[in-house]
């Protein structure tokens, strides 16, 4: 039997070890999967002693995931454009390779159960912390138009665009234009303002006729972006529960080399029939 973990704070209603088990029950493979509760304090110890234990592959969640990237010895591409972690792998010598699954999840969720075409979208990128790092590179790769990213703290917004490199697409701008900035066909909210003081106002000027409104959290977290988003006549309203599965399919398959099935645990998860 092989060991399994997602880490970070606050993890208690983590639904990852619930997501794992489930596709570990179709797949047939015997394995455990916990949550770990850990700050960036004592994440490095908690991780080393989950491999001194015996551990695989964990998930990294908020707020570790540009600290998972700093502590592995090596990353995908996809994790070093990034510059942030989900996934890690326990390499034969015992280390850990990062990879980040996120912005796959992500694009898979939005264009093949939510049936959204992402070519050419005019996106708003709210948020520069590690999960509108671990989303961006994988939505510019999907065809996204002009990315435009702000955060309450421009300093990460220009930081994030730099990474990005593409300067020709990538524009950082700052929060207190945002009435000036004009529509978009995709609003990601990748900022975790409902765990603190909520965002600051959005503007009903970002809305036009098809706007995509996708919040990258869940549950009670994506309760006030989204409804902002439908008040103010977005055509789409998405919360991360389909991400959240979609990012765990792809690091599922990455340690075990099998593709869960998806679209039931999705729906056991949302409260519908399968
Ligand atoms: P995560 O992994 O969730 O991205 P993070 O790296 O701590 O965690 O980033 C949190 C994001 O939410 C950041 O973009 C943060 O803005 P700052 O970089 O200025 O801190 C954003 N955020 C958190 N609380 C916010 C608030 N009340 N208003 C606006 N943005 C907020």
């Amino acid at each position: 039997r092989k060991h399994y973990a997602v880490f970070g704070t606050p993890i208690s209603h983590s639904l990852s070890p619930r997501i794992h088990a489930a596709f570990a029950g179709q797949s047939g493979i015997d394995l455990d999967y916990v949550a770990i509760e850990a700050g960036a304090d004592d994440f490095r110890a908690k991780l080393e002693a989950f491999a001194a234990a015996g551990g695989s592959g964990a998930n990294i969640t908020l707020p570790l995931k540009e600290a998972a990237f700093a502590l592995c010895r090596d990353s995908s591409e996809r994790a070093v454009r990034a510059g942030a972690v989900n996934t890690v792998i326990r390499n034969e010598d015992g280390s850990w390779r990062g990879d980040n699954t996120d912005g796959a999840g992500l694009v898979r969720d939005l264009t093949e159960r939510h049936g959204l075409d992402l070519r050419a979208r005019r996106t708003l990128l709210l948020g520069a912390g590690g999960a509108a790092r671990g989303v961006a590179p994988a939505l510019l790769d999907a065809g996204i138009g002009e990315l435009t990213v702000v955060n309450r703290t421009p300093q990460r917004a220009d930081a994030l665009a730099d990474a990005l490199g593409e300067p020709g697409r990538v524009h950082p701008r700052y929060f207190g234009d945002i009435a000036a900035f004009g529509e978009f066909d995709l609003i990601v909210n990748a900022t975790s303002a409902a765990r603190g003081g909520g965002l600051p106002g959005l503007p009903r000027a970002l809305v036009g006729r098809r706007t995509a409104a996708v919040d990258l959290s869940y549950g009670e977290a994506a309760i006030p972006f989204l409804a902002w988003a439908r008040a103010n006549g977005c055509h789409d309203a998405v919360d991360g529960l389909g991400m959240l599965v979609e990012q765990a399919a792809e690091s599922f398959a990455l340690w075990h080399g099998v593709r869960p099935d998806t679209d039931a645990v999705f729906a056991a998860l949302s409260g519908r029939a399968a």
